[in-house]
């Protein structure tokens, strides 16, 4: 895989696997996980003004404006760990962030090798975030039904007492996934346009997943 192509989108609703499935990839390729939401949750635990505004979008499942975004993640891109192919976790959202995220790349002679859509019906995510926990020291996810840890509610990899999201509430779980259909869906059809969309089925468990999805980063 050439080097300025190891730039790789995965595009799904909340609960479609994104940051699970970036975990896998970033470890297997060596490529750097960027994930807006996790940029933020990072800025709200420690209470810096960016962290403070995106708190009052996040708790309510609303969409964080696109300008702090962009430039969050352009900084993030920036760093020297991005170089050599980043796997994109819940960035972009919007259309305008996908056509920041389009001139940036141009602009470091790079481009985004594959869209990957991870596609899941609703019903199956709702059920998926509410049985969500995560390791608040190294970000490990878990499912309580299909995933669960080793010892219940510790991290496997390091013993750390297991949290649920704030925004894993069923209100705010709902209002995220019509945010979703509503103002990230219709990125599918940007991409579609653009040639780079591959759609692989979500329900199927995590290690199939996986395996779709390397076949089609290998091939890159
Ligand atoms: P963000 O953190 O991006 O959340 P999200 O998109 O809602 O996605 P999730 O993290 O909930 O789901 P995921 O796809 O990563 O699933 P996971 O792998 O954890 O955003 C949070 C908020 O930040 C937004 O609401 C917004 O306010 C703000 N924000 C972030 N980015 C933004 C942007 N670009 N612009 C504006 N605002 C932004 O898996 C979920 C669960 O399912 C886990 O328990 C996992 O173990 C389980 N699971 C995973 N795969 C499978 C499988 N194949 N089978 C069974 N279970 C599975
Ligand atoms: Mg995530
Ligand atoms: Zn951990």
């Amino acid at each position: 895989m050439s080097d300025a192509s190891k730039y790789i989108i995965l595009l799904g609703a909340p609960g479609a696997g994104k940051g699970t499935q970036a975990e896998i990839l970033r470890e297997r390729f060596g490529l750097a996980h960027v994930s807006s939401g996790d940029l933020f949750r990072e800025n709200v635990a420690k209470q810096t003004p960016l962290g403070l505004l995106a708190k009052t979008y996040m708790d309510k499942g609303e969409l964080v404006p696109d300008d702090v975004t962009i430039k969050m993640v352009m900084e993030r891109i920036a760093r020297d760990d991005c170089a050599r192919g980043v796997i994109f976790d819940g960035f972009p959202r919007t259309e305008a962030q996908a056509r920041a995220l389009d001139a940036a790349l141009a602009q470091a002679n790079k481009k985004i090798g594959a869209v990957i859509y991870i596609r899941v019906p609703d019903a199956v995510l709702v059920e998926r975030l509410s049985a969500r926990w995560s390791c608040p020291t190294c970000g490990a996810v878990y499912n309580q039904l299909t995933s669960p840890p080793r010892v219940a509610g510790k991290c496997d990899k390091d013993g750390s007492a297991l949290t649920q999201r704030d925004d894993d509430k069923p209100a705010t779980v709902r209002r995220r996934l019509e945010v979703y259909h509503q103002q990230t869906a219709p990125l599918i059809a940007y991409y579609q346009r653009a040639g780079l969309l591959r759609e692989v089925n979500g329900e199927q468990p995590i290690e199939q997943v996986t395996l779709a999805l390397t076949h089609i980063t290998q091939a890159l």
